[in-house]
């Protein structure tokens, strides 16, 4: 099948139109994208003024160097000053920045002044410890109100942190606190999880017997839970920073000073140290929370993602508090105590934007639609979706259920690399396509090329690039200037590779199509994954769907499929063996014969990072029968041999 198959593979036909009320009023509107169009760095410059400067820039970007980008060079800042005290000072102290939900049911409603008297006294209880600008200090916390202060404590020292999600392991936090020289890292006792209080300490200590480096540990209480001090070496937080002066007069930094590095995993199996700076990050977090969301003052707005990713920086931390906005931070799961958690929490603090993944959204559609019935949930005006494709049932799913079949989707593309939202439909103004990202936002220019590099027409298929550069992007990867160029810059010349494959609908819209290596080829026929996930769950029984490429020795790669089953479906073997058929059957229907899969395992669950991406590359690990790579971030190992015991059953001869 030719690129042009590609264009008839996913048929779509329902559109959704902005709702008129939100039109009406709507941030960003076709004015917008004319005065980007028409000025690119002048429309960057204007954005630029939703900060406040110590001193204004005269620059906007300096490419002269590239792929090494400054942005608003000339200009000084202070980021913790941007998203705390000057609201403070324009008299919204008592607004709420964040509503804590607590797992086990305690919560917590923090006003800006008290962020910003916290965030103060965490200053200069790091500087008592003797951090000093550009020193590097590591995060590993559960999502309880601290991780936002220790973010922001270090963004006002100049400090820039490295967060690590609570989920990983002593060697994964061990190797990103060498990576990047930490002398201080901030923890707590434990944090709750599905009902119980699980340890974070112990990590910590486990993983500084690889870091002689690291000279204090500061430790939250949050479980209460017996914790080993190391004397000399480890200090209570409430010690150190409940004693501390609630004064401290915010320093002006350089546009680009260093604000963060987070680690992601690239092709190889060394983490990457993608490094964020100030001013365009910020000028980007709050450019796009603002345009994508359409947010408004009396938002209610909800990341219910974990600060310890990308999404939790951009879309928890900075763009929501650059822009003085109201959040929900949530602790736990959505199961703890019940299914409905999440809803209940809506319907609680009247949310008006919830922002998530698509699979937690199909966690949700397997769980039932019945469970979200239960709530009002009717405060909500606009849904987000983000961190892979959305398949249309989902997203028709997400749109119906959740939004009460008015409320917009805004499905957003983008990466911890662009620090920022690059593609996405803006409420007020894009009529909704299940399932597409749509066009790239004001301000971002990308395209989607053939292995040349020449731009596809539309209803052809490609590889993403952006091909201007934007305020958030990364500046490089944390000691590996050579690293950055190779990966990112050096596929198609003097752009962007994001590593993603992607089409052009008929209409020129943008459908992100996953990974480069997700993007099978069988029989030298170009097929996505996502598609046929779709196609699959897009059937009355199936509930969640992984597909990988297999290595097949007849046809190059081969389509295997993983599904799970609606509660209560396939129970029995029998039952099972006729649902694979009757699968089978519907992606042939769906898409064509040749996107049936070779074979499709109906398993309990999928192996999942503890961000909640699906492990492709395990999974097609096992449909090969190769070694299983690191499965340290695996949520549950058990499951890899499960899905193995099932691989075993269900080959076709
Ligand atoms: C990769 C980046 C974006 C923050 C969380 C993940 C995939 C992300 C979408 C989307 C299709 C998406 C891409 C991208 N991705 N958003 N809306 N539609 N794919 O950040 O861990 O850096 O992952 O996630 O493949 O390259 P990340």
């Amino acid at each position: 099948m030719s690129d042009d198959a590609l264009s008839n593979l996913l048929h779509e036909d329902r559109r959704f139109p902005p709702p008129a009320d939100l039109a009406a009023n709507a941030n960003v509107t076709a004015e917008t994208y004319a005065a980007a169009d028409a000025d690119f760095e002048g429309f960057w410059a204007e954005q630029a003024k939703r900060l406040s400067w110590g001193t204004e820039p005269t620059k906007t970007l300096d490419w002269s160097n590239a792929p090494f980008a400054t942005w608003y060079e000339d200009g000084t800042l202070n980021a913790a000053y941007n998203c705390l005290d000057r609201h403070v000072e324009a008299g919204n102290g008592d607004k709420v920045a964040f509503h804590f939900v607590g797992e086990p049911g305690d919560t917590r409603d923090i006003t800006y002044a008290e962020l910003t008297k916290e965030v103060c006294q965490a200053a200069n209880a790091l500087t008592d410890l003797g951090v000093e600008a550009g020193d590097r200090v590591a995060i590993y916390l559960p999502m309880i109100p601290e991780a936002v202060v220790a973010m922001l404590a270090c963004a006002r020292i100049g400090a820039p942190h490295t967060v690590v999600f609570g989920g990983f392991s002593a060697d994964a936090l061990a190797t990103r606190i060498k990576d990047c020289g930490v002398e201080v890292v901030i923890t707590a006792d434990g944090g709750y999880r599905r009902g119980s209080a699980a340890a974070l300490k112990p990590a910590v200590d486990e993983a500084l017997t690889e870091c002689p480096d690291v000279n204090h540990v500061l430790v939250i209480k949050r479980t209460e839970q017996e914790t080993a001090m190391t004397e000399g070496r480890d200090v209570w937080w409430h010690d150190a920073v409940g004693n501390a002066s609630p004064e401290h007069t915010p320093q002006n930094f350089p546009a680009e000073q260093p604000l963060y590095i987070m680690y992601t995993s690239g092709s190889t199996g060394q983490p990457k140290g993608i490094l964020h700076t100030t001013a365009g990050y910020l000028v980007g977090c709050a450019y796009t929370h603002w345009a994508a969301f359409d947010l408004k003052d009396d938002d209610v707005f909800w990341t219910a993602a974990d600060i310890g990713w990308v999404t939790g920086h951009s879309y928890l931390v900075y763009g929501p508090l650059a822009n003085g906005a109201t959040s929900v931070m949530y602790e736990g799961t959505p199961d703890t105590p019940h299914k409905g958690r999440w809803w209940e929490i809506i319907e609680k603090y009247k949310v008006t934007i919830l922002y998530c993944a698509p699979t937690a959204i199909r966690t949700f559609m397997k769980w039932g639609a019945d469970i979200p019935a239960k709530f009002d949930l009717s405060s909500l005006r606009v849904l987000g979706s983000v961190g892979e494709p959305i398949n249309p049932e989902a997203y028709v799913w997400y749109r119906t259920n959740i939004g009460g079949d008015k409320v917009p989707v805004v499905d957003t593309w983008w990466q911890t690399e662009t620090g920022m939202h690059m593609i996405s439909p803006m409420p007020g103004v894009t009529e909704g396509k299940p399932g597409a990202a749509m066009k790239a936002v004001p301000g971002v220019v990308v395209d989607v090329v053939n292995d040349e590099g020449k731009p596809v027409g539309n209803g052809h298929g490609g590889y993403l690039v952006v091909t201007k550069p934007w305020p958030a992007m990364l500046r490089t990867i944390w000691g590996d200037d050579q690293r950055f160029k190779d990966t990112y810059w050096s596929r198609f010349e003097g752009v962007y590779f994001a590593g993603d494959g992607a089409k052009k609908d008929e209409d020129g819209d943008i459908w992100v199509l996953g990974r480069v290596d997700d993007v099978m080829n069988v029989s030298g026929h170009r097929m996505s994954t996502t598609e046929i996930e779709s196609a699959l769950v897009s059937h009355e029984r199936v509930a969640e769907a992984a597909v990988v490429g297999a290595t097949d020795e007849t046809t190059g790669q081969a389509i295997v499929a993983f599904v799970i089953l609606r509660a209560g479906e396939g129970e029995t073997a029998d039952d099972a063996e006729t649902i694979v058929q009757t699968l089978r059957n519907h992606v042939a229907k769906e898409i064509s014969p040749i996107a049936k899969p070779r074979q499709i395992m109906v398993v309990e669950e999928l192996p999942k990072t503890r961000s909640g991406k699906i492990m492709r590359r395990l999974l097609r690990d096992i449909a090969e029968n190769r070694e299983l790579g690191d499965v340290t971030t695996l949520q549950d190992s058990s499951v890899m041999n499960l899905i193995k015991d099932n691989l075993e059953s269900s080959k076709e001869d």
